[in-house]
C-alpha cells in the first residue's frame, strides 16, 4: 500500500541516500570525506555520482531498513545484507560506498571501497554479489550518464576502474565508462556498439591493464568496432595520470592513443628479447598467428613487412613464408569439412 514498497530498486536507491547521508553527517563519515578529498575529489563530483559512507558498526543499515518499513528478506536478496544465525546483518561496513547504476539509471548495486588504514587486509572492494539484476558480466558503469555523450562524440572510452571514470568525467571526458572489475565480455562489447563504432581503451599502465587490453580487442574487432589504446606512462592508472599531470596531459594522451593492430604488434614484441635469434623465430610465429587473425589484407601484408624489418630477414622472405603456411592452413581446413573451426585451430599451431 505504500510507494515504497514498489520494487527493489527502491530498497537499493534508499540504501544509496543512506550511504550518501551517512557520508556527508556524520564523524565517520567526516574521515572517509577527508580520504576522498584528500583523493583530489570535489564534493560536487561525491554528489553527482552518489557516493557514501557504510558505518562501522553492522545494524546500520539494518536497523534503518526495518524502522522505515521495507523487506529485510529482499534487502538480502540484493546483496545489501548477510544473514548469520537467522540475523540479518549489514554486508558493506566501513566502506566508501560507489553505487552501480544500470544503463537506465536505477541503482542495481555498490562498490564498496576501503579507505582506514588499518582495514587494507580485508581486500580493496567488495561488490554487490551476482543477482539477476547485478550481473557483472553486463554491467557497464556510468554509461546512463554517458549515452549522450558518447553519441555526440561518436566515441566511448573504456576504463579498468569506476575512479578512472570519476576522474577523467570530471576532466571533461563524460563519454567515459567501465566495467565493474571484470574482463570484458561480448555483451558488454554488444552494448556500446549500439551507441558508437568507435572505442579508446583507457586501461591501467601496469602489467594487468596491457594485458587486458590485448584481450578486449578481439572482441571489439569482432564487433567491427574501431579500436585504439592510450598507453598510460609509469605504470600508472588513468586517475593518476590526471590527478599527476591535468587534464590536458591526458587529452594528448588520448589524442595519441595507437590503433589496436599497431598494439597488439608491440604487446606481442615486448614479450621477447630480439637480440636472441631463438626468440626471433618465436616472435615471428606469433605475428603470424596474429596475421591470420586479421581480415584485411593490406593490414596483414604490412604487419609482415614490420616483422621482417623487426627481425632482419628480407620481406619476401617472410611473406613467402607465410602464404605458403597460410596455404597450408587452408588445406587442412578443406579436408577437415569444417573450414573456419580448422583455419583457427591450425593458424594457432602454426
Ligand atoms: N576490483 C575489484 N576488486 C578488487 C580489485 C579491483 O572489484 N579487489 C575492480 C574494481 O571495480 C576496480 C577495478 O577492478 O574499480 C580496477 O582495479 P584497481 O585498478 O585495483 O582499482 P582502482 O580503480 O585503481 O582503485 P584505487 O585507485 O582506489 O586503488
Ligand atoms: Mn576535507
Ligand atoms: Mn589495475
Ligand atoms: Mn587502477
Ligand atoms: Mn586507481
Amino acid at each position: 500500500q505504500d510507494a515504497k514498497f514498489k520494487n527493489e530498486f527502491d530498497i537499493l536507491e534508499f540504501a544509496k541516500g543512506f550511504y550518501h547521508y551517512y557520508l556527508n553527517h556524520t564523524k565517520e563519515g567526516k574521515v572517509a570525506l577527508d580520504y576522498l578529498h584528500n583523493r583530489g575529489m570535489s564534493d560536487e563530483t561525491i554528489a553527482k555520482f552518489g557516493i557514501g559512507l557504510a558505518p562501522s558498526y553492522s545494524d546500520a543499515l539494518v536497523k534503518t531498513l526495518a524502522n522505515n518499513r521495507y523487506s529485510l528478506d529482499v534487502a538480502m536478496k540484493l546483496g545489501l545484507l548477510n544473514e548469520h544465525n537467522g540475523q540479518y546483518y549489514d554486508r558493506f561496513k566501513s566502506r566508501i560506498m560507489f553505487p552501480i547504476f544500470d544503463k537506465i539509471g536505477h541503482v542495481v548495486g555498490f562498490s564498496g571501497r576501503v579507505f582506514l588504514e588499518g582495514d587494507t587486509h580485508l581486500g580493496k572492494y567488495v561488490n554487490s554479489p551476482e543477482s539477476p539484476i547485478f550481473q557483472k558480466g553486463k554491467l557497464i558503469y556510468h554509461l546512463n550518464d554517458a549515452k549522450l555523450a558518447i553519441r555526440r562524440h561518436n566515441r566511448v572510452l573504456l576504463f579498468e576502474g569506476f575512479l578512472d571514470v570519476i576522474s577523467a568525467v570530471e576532466a571533461g571526458f563524460v563519454e567515459s565508462v567501465a566495467t565493474m572489475g571484470t574482463a570484458l565480455t561480448e555483451d558488454h562489447s554488444r552494448e556500446l556498439r549500439r551507441l558508437t563504432d568507435q572505442i579508446i581503451l583507457c586501461f591501467d599502465g601496469d602489467k594487468a591493464g596491457l594485458a587486458a587490453a590485448n584481450k578486449a580487442i578481439p572482441i571489439l574487432m569482432a564487433q567491427n568496432f574501431s579500436v585504439s589504446v592510450v598507453e598510460i606512462p609509469n605504470k600508472m592508472d588513468p586517475d593518476e595520470f590526471i590527478k599527476t599531470h591535468g587534464k590536458e596531459a591526458f587529452s594528448k594522451l588520448i589524442d595519441q592513443a595507437i590503433p589496436a593492430v599497431d598494439y597488439q604488434y608491440r604487446y606481442i614484441k615486448r614479450q621477447f628479447n630480439l637480440e636472441f635469434v631463438s626468440h626471433r623465430e618465436q616472435f615471428k610465429r606469433q605475428i603470424y598467428h596474429f596475421a591470420y587473425t586479421l581480415q584485411s589484407h593490406t593490414l596483414q601484408e604490412l604487419i609482415l613487412k614490420k616483422l621482417a624489418y623487426d627481425i632482419s630477414i628480407g620481406e619476401q622472405s617472410i611473406l613467402q613464408e607465410f602464404n605458403s603456411s597460410k596455404s597450408q592452413v587452408y588445406k587442412n581446413a578443406n579436408i577437415n569439412n569444417n573450414k573456419n573451426e580448422n583455419l583457427q585451430i591450425h593458424s594457432r599451431q602454426v
